[in-house]
């Protein structure tokens, strides 16, 4: 086959790779549409050939195959930070290869991307304020301005360490809830905050933490959501809204992360239910496909090139939508997960179909023959 992606991915256990059934998808797709797609680790790599002993799937015997094959021209980088002997590999391949071209560049940690959003106005009055944790003067500076304050690591996923706090009156007695950085529940707590830095003295607060306006998203049952949009490069390199959908969290939880046992719901029925008229759900779906838009060439212009982002908002009771954070190696399983086949579909087709393109405008002299055995 001519064209080939490479899958930079990495081994969680003892030969295990991550997202193994989202690269089998990926391969078959590919393969339909005339690209080939190599799954490696860094481990994979020999370095005196410049070739990769790969993994992919061959759909004839159903089954996983390896193959040996030239470094791929074009990278899809799926690598998540999974301990510092995994991070110093990975960093050391980047170094290493550095005529091989990426789908998407790593982002910055959640401060830096936040900084990065601020700059531009027409994203700003999206973003809940937010600063970094320095001591315990910033949250109570942040509890006498919001009701409710959330605080996050600027390295965190899937809602691992994140604490509510929520005001009780005007004092600095709070409701403290939220997850630990292993993501167990912490059960409500009433506190005064100066307890806060002991209660979480092994969390690295002055090191890791940001202190964020709290968005209200609690629904009648009492449980919290908000909405995971897919944003991605199609097959002309321009970006497209793929879809979005509701996540709602499991009952004493504050996160709403799937991965922490949200639920996924679409999205148009869940701000029908809120808010009522077609025209309001309309007018609110409208204004957040062109936030994401914004949002991903704003990023693409500091930190370089990117191909999706999973952007999680939060639409409060007035309708007015926030931007909690982005993730620059989104999961796909939401679309699935409401029965929205066409897009989940769609979701793997994009970056492929990006590559593709990609690797058509390559110079020839960029091209390699590829060295099947
Ligand atoms: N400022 C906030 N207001 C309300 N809910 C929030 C806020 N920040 C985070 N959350 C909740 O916590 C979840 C996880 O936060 P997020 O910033 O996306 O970090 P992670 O990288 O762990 O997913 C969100 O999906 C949302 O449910
Ligand atoms: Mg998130």
């Amino acid at each position: 086959m001519g064209r080939q992606l490479g899958i930079l991915a990495m081994y969680w256990a003892e030969g295990k790779l991550e997202e193994l059934s989202f690269f089998r998808r990926l391969c078959i797709y590919g393969r339909k549409l005339g690209l080939e797609v190599l799954v490696f680790t860094p481990d994979d790599v020999d370095d005196s050939k410049e070739s990769i002993h790969a993994l992919t799937y061959s759909h004839s015997d159903g089954k996983w195959i390896r193959k040996w094959s030239a470094l791929p021209p074009l990278i899809y980088d799926r690598c998540r930070y999974r301990g510092a002997d995994n991070y110093r590999k990975i960093t050391s391949f980047r170094n290493k290869y550095k005529n091989v071209d990426y789908l998407s560049r790593p982002l910055a940690n959640k401060w830096t991307v936040y900084e990065v959003l601020s700059e531009q106005e027409g994203i700003r009055p999206y973003l809940p304020f937010t600063v970094r944790y320095q001591s315990l003067k910033d949250l109570s500076q942040m509890l006498k301005k919001y009701p409710i304050v959330y605080m996050k690591p600027k390295n965190g996923t899937g809602g691992r360490g994140i604490v509510r706090l929520q005001r009780l009156g005007s004092s600095q007695i709070v409701w403290m809830e939220g997850r630990d950085p292993s993501r167990r529940i912490l059960p409500q707590q009433k506190i005064h905050i100066r307890q806060i830095p002991a209660k979480l003295s092994s969390w690295k607060l002055e090191e890791l933490y940001l202190v964020q306006q709290g968005i209200p998203l609690a629904l009648k049952d009492g449980r919290v959501h908000d909405f995971r949009m897919l944003v991605q490069k199609d097959g002309s390199g321009e970006w497209q809204v793929t879809g979005c959908a509701g996540r709602i969290g499991p009952r004493l939880s504050v996160t709403s992360n799937l991965h922490g046992g949200g639920t996924a719901v679409p999205m148009e029925i869940l701000l029908r239910n809120r808010f009522g008229t077609e025209e309001k759900v309309r007018e609110i779906k409208k204004d957040a496909y062109a936030l994401g838009l914004r949002v991903v060439k704003q990023l693409e212009s500091k930190f370089g090139a990117l191909c999706e982002a999973g952007i999680d908002l939060a639409i409060d009771p007035k309708g007015d939508i926030w931007l909690l954070e982005v993730n620059p190696k989104p999961s796909r399983e939401v679309f699935r997960r409401i029965g929205e086949t066409a897009n989940y579909r769609k979701a793997h087709l994009r970056p492929l179909e990006y590559a593709l393109w990609k690797l058509k405008r390559r110079k020839p002299e960029e091209e390699t023959s590829g060295m099947d055995e």
